[in-house]
């Protein structure tokens, strides 16, 4: 019996150190395999491949939020990594530096709003040559090297502004116009087209136009300076985000809610509280989300070697109190965020 047993403890004690070198064995490679499975998912997915910047006029301007929203919504759909920098209240020198490191940055794109000085397309040209991607955002510069350029034609929406005017008055005008800034180049799309509309009806004549350097405070103090200067105004026309909600306070403030008529631009919260109070009659609607979202899409397709259509123009349209209150989806040009 004894013989019979010591090989039987034998072939028992070979089988188990087998069956447990198997389980090492497979088990290390199952796991090993699984793990580098999943490092590799998770570098195809989540890994950004590609790295943008998003230059605004003013980082922490609300209608600058919005379009870096839309843009960070649409990156971290499309796992691309994406700075926002750029001045912190508008000035075209900070603007051109912060395109010049991104492009020594050698980031795979870049948006932002284009800048009327020459300094910027040779900036936009030095990125080209780099095969860095530029999209200008709310402001095109068309002269310049630029790809694309996302948002508002901002022509057409002044000439919008100009003929709800005329819509919604009658008899003789006296208008001042309030500007983010003179030499912004869709301010000045905004004040032509504006100008150009209502020029058929002679009853209209724009008085003044100031700029606001498109703060709030600059919208306030032009509204006063203007007031003072023309007490027969009938109507302000403000060309920036904030211009409209400037020249509501001055005008509530002075009780003249019924004696002015007020178009704005944009459809800011503080604008559309104007809007439903009746201080401002109408504003020019603009798609900042949007822009940013779609942006990010072009800088991507750009990227992938595709050719774009160089204008890529959002809606505007111009709202009154009847069309209020909008939806949430609407504002951002029918996409959620
Ligand atoms: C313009 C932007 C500007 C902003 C200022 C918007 O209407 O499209 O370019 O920076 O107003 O508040």
């Amino acid at each position: 019996m004894r013989y019979i047993r010591i090989p039987l403890y034998i072939m028992t004690f070979f089988l188990f150190l087998l069956t447990g070198f198997l389980t090492l064995y497979y088990g290390k490679e199952t796991f090993h395999f699984d793990q580098k499975e999943s490092i590799e998912a998770e570098a195809v997915n989540k890994e950004p491949k590609l790295h943008f910047v998003l230059i605004p006029e003013e980082l922490e301007n609300d209608y600058w939020r919005l379009v870096e929203q839309g843009a960070r919504d649409a990156a971290k759909f499309h796992h691309v990594h994406l700075e926002y920098l750029g001045p912190k209240q508008a000035n075209n020198d900070e603007h051109l530096k912060t395109i010049d490191m991104a492009i020594a940055g050698l980031v795979d794109g870049v948006i932002t709003q284009g800048v009327a000085e020459p300094d910027f397309n040779t900036l936009v040209t030095k990125a080209k040559e780099k095969l860095i991607p530029v999209v200008t955002i709310d402001t095109d510069a068309p002269e310049s090297d630029r790809a694309a350029y996302v948002g508002t034609d901002n022509y057409y929406s002044g000439f919008l502004a100009g003929k709800a005017l005329l819509n919604d008055t009658k008899g003789e005008q006296k208008v001042a116009i309030i500007t983010g800034r003179h030499e912004a180049p869709h301010q000045k799309l905004r004040v032509q087209g504006f100008k150009d509309a209502v020029a058929i009806e002679k009853r209209i004549e724009v008085v003044a136009v100031e700029e606001s350097n498109i703060t709030e405070i600059g919208a306030v103090e032009a509204a006063h300076r203007i007031l003072q200067q023309h007490p027969k105004l009938t109507a302000f026309y403000g060309t920036s985000a904030l211009d409209g909600i400037g020249i509501a306070k001055v005008v509530k403030n002075q009780k003249a809610e019924d004696d002015l008529y007020i178009i704005g631009f944009d459809i800011l919260p503080e604008t559309l509280q104007y809007i439903e109070e009746g201080t401002i009659e109408a504003t020019v609607v603009q798609f900042p989300y949007q822009m940013g979202y779609e942006a990010v899409e072009k800088l991507i397709m750009l990227n992938n070697g595709e050719k774009l259509d160089p204008l890529q123009h959002t809606d505007t349209k111009v709202i009154h109190k009847e069309d209020l209150p909008i939806s949430p989806a609407s504002m951002n040009g029918g996409m959620q965020p």
